[in-house]
């Protein structure tokens, strides 16, 4: 029987380097915000599973939501518009918030939701990704935390999906472009 592994190429990040990734984001997002509480954004659906794992490395109080948006059209290439398709549950007035997605493409997605964000008049807004592709940016935004700068591949796993599937997968992979270009 085929299984997901066999549309993979290559790992990219092992769980266990993905592991370190996370407490090297959250060492830095605790002494940043070392006194403070911390409304973190959790970008549906790609950013869940990391979103899981970096709050629990994260040592002063957070608070829960997230946000659903989506680059029109499927398939492996953002379209430009940004349309949300679930709002915080919260007012984020006065709150320190991060946003954390899971990757960084064009940038469109992360810089409609920066400005979005920043319109609802928070105390402060930061950016956290764990991958980031700067060889496909469109749009210039400024990352406050970075996991990992990756190369212009398909990546799945850990949350990131293609065409919905893979994001169970517990590590990053390189997807065989056949599967998205057939
Ligand atoms: P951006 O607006 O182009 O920066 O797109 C960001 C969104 O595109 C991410 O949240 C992902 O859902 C998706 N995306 C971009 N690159 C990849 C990839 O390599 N694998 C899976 N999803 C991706
Ligand atoms: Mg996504």
């Amino acid at each position: 029987m085929k299984t997901m592994k066999d549309d993979i190429q290559s790992v990219l990040y092992t769980e266990e380097q993905l592991r370190e990734g996370v407490k090297r984001i959250a060492a830095e997002i605790n002494r940043d915000y070392a006194g403070k509480e911390i409304y973190a954004i959790g970008i549906l659906k790609g950013a869940i599973i990391f979103y899981a794992d970096l709050v629990r490395e994260i040592n002063v109080p957070v608070s829960f939501d997230f946000m659903a948006a989506s680059s029109y059209g499927k398939g492996s290439t953002s379209s430009g518009a940004v349309k949300i398709l679930k709002d915080l549950d919260f007012s984020i007035e006065g709150k320190h918030v991060i946003i954390i997605e899971d990757i960084v493409d064009s940038g469109l997605t992360l810089s409609y939701l920066l400005k979005n964000m920043e319109s609802r008049h928070p105390a402060s807004v930061k950016l956290c990704t764990l991958l980031n592709k700067p060889e496909r940016r469109e749009v210039d935004v400024k990352i406050d935390y970075v996991g990992f700068e990756v190369p212009n591949e398909f990546l799945v796993g850990y949350g990131l999906d293609y065409d919905s599937k893979y994001r169970n997968l517990p590590y990053i992979g390189i997807l065989k472009p056949e599967v998205y270009t057939k």
